[in-house]
């Protein structure tokens, strides 16, 4: 382990931004005077997110998505939020990559409810258009009505979703391996436009899939564009470890946050892969003041800005849509069963409510703040110790930083925390390449006549 002492760290922590539905994080986060409240339908909110971004040289910006909005049985409760409406994240990206150049483009597209060969396009075009940026969050789905948009009354449980989300990827590589790199030649003198030779047809023929191949689209510029898996079940961390360039989790203490890392990098070696193939970066709400003081008074405002029964809402659907009606607001959180929609989420509630001694209606509140995130409020200095800690203390590759309000968050992390992350060296001053492999330190997958 490093010493937080070091001058020299050789290591640097990764960052991402995280937004979703129109960008606050925080529930009441659209409520505040300065911050936007029509990211829903509004472009230019996630061209500006992307271009504060990037004057920070964070390497990502990643969209968390659904199909559809959860809650939609109460419309009411609903009504009361901005989580109802929300753009389709590829679209977004290709229209941020236009007008940045080096910011990494994670989009969350659902193995359920897709069909692999059309993701495979979709995101290599993405690859293409932003100049080797794409990054693919692979999710099984974690909002049950989804199910109802196509062809189903349920979702699928929970394993077979992980089966399918397992030959799904599959699939999708085999797909970005349909050409070599050099496969184009596109020679008006010779008139060869592409050579059969570097073709390759995919021939899947398994339990959810039949894929031919080959692709509509050219190997893209990362080859394979990044992929992130987003699950920390036991099927999920097994997934990350087979196929993720990032895991990302949710995690709210260091010992948990440590455990997990050692956890799923340690099932690395079982698919042939090295620990250090994998980043792995938990989320992070920042709430960022002048002083703690100032800090925690702002972030109570915030939160007394959260109607009670958009909390218990949010946190029903956050559980995976339990009913928790019967329960009393002010009694510890009740032993929820795992369910099939979400089995770690279920799991991390339930941790944190008893570590913390919350009941039902504080765990309601501080759900529909940051979820079940690792939540910071504090100065600068506060801020930045903890993230170096868990950085340094082997929890994390770096931080999934999650705006609590936009643009007023972004700002901040920008402008006074990246440069104190800077100053200590834990973060870099520079884009190092060109593509989003290159700025996280990945590896280029060799296309298929390399490797044979
Ligand atoms: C940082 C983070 C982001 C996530 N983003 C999404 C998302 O955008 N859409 C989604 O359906 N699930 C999302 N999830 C949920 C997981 O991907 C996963 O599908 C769900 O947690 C169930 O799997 P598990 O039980 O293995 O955790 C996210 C989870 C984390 C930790």
């Amino acid at each position: 382990m490093e010493k937080r002492s070091d001058q020299k760290v050789k290591r640097q922590m990764k960052l991402a931004l995280f937004l979703t539905g129109d960008g606050n994080y925080h529930m009441a986060g659209w409520r505040l005077p300065g911050s936007t409240n029509d990211g829903g339908q509004n472009i230019q909110r996630w061209v500006e997110a992307a271009q504060a971004i990037e004057r920070g040289k964070l390497h990502m910006l990643f969209i968390a998505d659904a199909a559809s909005p959860p809650g939609t049985d109460d419309l009411d409760t609903l009504s009361l939020t901005a989580r109802i409406d929300r753009m389709d994240p590829i679209p977004i990206l290709s229209a941020v990559s236009m007008v940045t150049k080096h910011v990494g483009l994670a989009a969350t597209m659902s193995t359920t409810y897709l069909e692999p060969y059309n993701l495979a396009r979709t995101v290599a075009s993405l690859d293409h258009i932003s100049g080797g940026r794409a990054a693919w969050n692979i999710v099984t789905g974690s909002n049950k009505d989804d199910a109802l948009h196509f062809n189903r009354e349920v979702h699928a449980p929970h394993s077979e979703r992980y089966e399918r989300a397992e030959e799904f990827v599959d699939v999708v590589r085999g797909i970005w391996d349909s050409y070599d790199d050099d496969a184009f030649a596109r020679d008006k003198k010779s008139g060869v436009y592409m050579h059969p030779d570097k073709v390759h047809f995919l021939n899947h023929k398994g339990k959810h899939f039949q894929v031919r191949g080959p692709s509509a689209v050219p190997r893209s510029p990362q080859g394979h564009p990044v992929l992130i898996q987003a699950g920390s079940s036991e099927p999920g961390m097994n997934l990350s470890a087979r196929v993720a360039d990032i895991a990302f989790t949710s995690q709210s203490s260091l010992k948990g946050a440590k455990a997990f890392y050692d956890n799923v990098k340690s099932r690395c070696d079982r698919y042939g892969r090295s620990p250090d193939d994998m980043l792995v970066l938990p989320g992070a709400l920042l709430f960022l003041g002048e002083t703690e003081g100032e800090a925690q008074e702002k972030f109570d405002a915030l939160n007394k800005l959260i109607p009670l029964r958009v909390a218990m809402q949010r946190l029903s659907a956050n559980l995976g849509g339990v009913d928790l009606s019967k329960f009393d607001l002010d009694a510890p959180l009740p032993d929820i069963p795992v369910n099939n929609a979400r089995v770690s989420a279920v799991e991390s509630y339930i941790a944190i409510s008893r570590r913390d001694g919350l009941t039902l209606r504080q765990m309601a509140m501080r759900s529909a703040a940051a979820k079940h995130h690792l939540t910071l409020v504090g100065s600068v200095k506060q801020v930045a110790d903890e993230l170096e800690a868990w950085f340094l203390e082997g929890a994390a590759d770096g931080f999934n930083i999650l705006p609590s309000d936009m643009p007023g968050a972004v700002n901040l992390l920008v402008d006074k925390l990246v440069p104190e992350l800077q100053r200590r060296g834990l973060f870099h001053t520079e884009y190092e390449g060109k593509t989003l492999r290159e700025n996280l330190g990945l590896a280029r997958p060799a296309d298929l006549s390399s490797r044979n």
